[in-house]
């Protein structure tokens, strides 16, 4: 499994987001530290508050999967093409959450390449209990 293959599946499962409001779709794919791919979409919701972001649906995947640990997460969104989408607060946090200091944080650019961040870059002196 390498990063194409994750690329290839946020692009995949980003054909099914559910974003009738913002018509931002984003796809989301993640391997664990086991080696298993999970992916989710962002679907929104007609109350705004209570849609959820591609991150969190594939964090939701892993965790009812059995997985604990994210090796790498690659994030594909945009409006109809790529964009430089970058996760939001709440979304950095849940990747912190199930993030070691190896984690990569792999986000999908215009033109296809990526750009790659260990998730402290992006959620610096980040809240654990
Ligand atoms: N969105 C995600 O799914 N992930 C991100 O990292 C950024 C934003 C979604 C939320 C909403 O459905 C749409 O993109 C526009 O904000």
């Amino acid at each position: 499994m390498d990063e194409q293959n994750l690329i290839d599946a946020a692009l995949a499962v980003r054909q099914n987001a559910y974003a009738r409001y913002s018509n931002y779709r984003v796809g989301a794919a993640l391997l664990d530290d086991r080696g298993k791919l999970y992916a989710g979409c962002n679907v929104e919701n007609a109350a705004y508050p209570e849609g959820i972001c591609a991150e969190a649906g594939a964090i939701a995947a892993m965790i009812a999967g059995g997985g604990e640990l994210i090796h790498t997460i690659v994030i594909a969104g945009g409006h109809d093409d790529i964009e430089d989408c970058t996760p939001c607060g709440g979304c950095r946090q849940k990747i912190a959450e199930f993030a070691s200091p190896e984690t990569r944080v792999v986000l999908l650019q215009p033109g296809g390449h990526t750009r790659s961040f260990p998730i402290d870059d992006l959620l610096p002196r980040s809240f654990h209990l």
